[in-house]
């Protein structure tokens, strides 16, 4: 399973592509609104900031309604960079969605079809050519659903009918999500700095690293 970070923060971006372990950058309107900078500014930013990933998530913006309206978005976005191969658009889960995801899948530029919470949302996103879906456990847990199970029954369905949509599960809140997740054969987890952060720890790592210390610090120097 690969690695996606979910933010518009460049500085955490920055952190987590120096690690060595992401494949993407998934940005939404909230995470936008929250960094107070033009919107294709910070697309252009994020894809300056990690050259070799497989895509930038661009969300078009919600005042975008139609296939029209949505597709007139994608064909700016995708001159962000001078026409970065990386920026994936972003499409809500609605039939103008699915019309603008089509389009765009058939001029070869790459879309994440998200807001996804059923099977069938998946089901519909993938016939209509999507890159990739993004179903969102978090928020189902929210509501008392199970996240993980939805992303595992997508898997299941995707291998069964051979789609190469990809899916990256996101709303992950921790790293007991990302495990699942993996487990359950998700392509893809996108998540915040802090849970990449976690993922790295342990306690008896941090005690191991404090012994070899102390004994280090013992051990005769030649
Ligand atoms: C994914 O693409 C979304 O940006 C994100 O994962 C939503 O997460 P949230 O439910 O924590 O807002």
């Amino acid at each position: 399973m690969k690695f996606f970070i979910d933010t518009a923060n460049l500085e955490d971006i920055r952190k987590a592509y120096k690690i060595g372990v992401l494949s993407g950058v998934t940005t939404n309107p909230s995470l936008v609104a929250k960094e107070g900078i033009k919107f294709e500014d910070r697309i252009a930013e994020i894809c300056q900031v990690v050259p070799e990933v497989e895509s930038v998530s661009a969300e078009v913006t919600p005042d975008a309604v139609t296939a029209d309206e949505m597709i007139a978005q994608a064909e700016e976005l995708i001159k962000i960079n001078g026409g970065d191969e990386k920026v994936t658009i972003k499409l809500p889960m609605t039939l103008a969605g699915l019309e603008s995801c089509r389009y765009l899948a058939k001029k070869g530029v790459k879309t994440n079809v998200t807001l996804i919470f059923t099977v069938n949302q998946a089901l519909l996103a993938a016939r209509a050519g999507a890159t990739y879906v993004s179903p969102f456990l978090g928020r189902l847990d929210d509501i008392s659903e199970d996240g993980v199970q939805l992303v595992e029954k997508i898997s299941k369905l995707f291998r069964i009918h051979n789609f190469d949509t990809q899916i990256i599960a996101a709303s992950v809140r921790h790293p007991d999500h990302v495990t699942r997740v993996a487990m359950a054969g998700s392509h893809i987890a996108t998540i915040p700095y802090s849970v990449i952060e976690q993922l790295s720890k342990h306690p008896l790592t941090d005690q191991g690293i404090e012994k070899f210390t102390t004994d280090w610090e013992k051990a005769p120097k030649y």
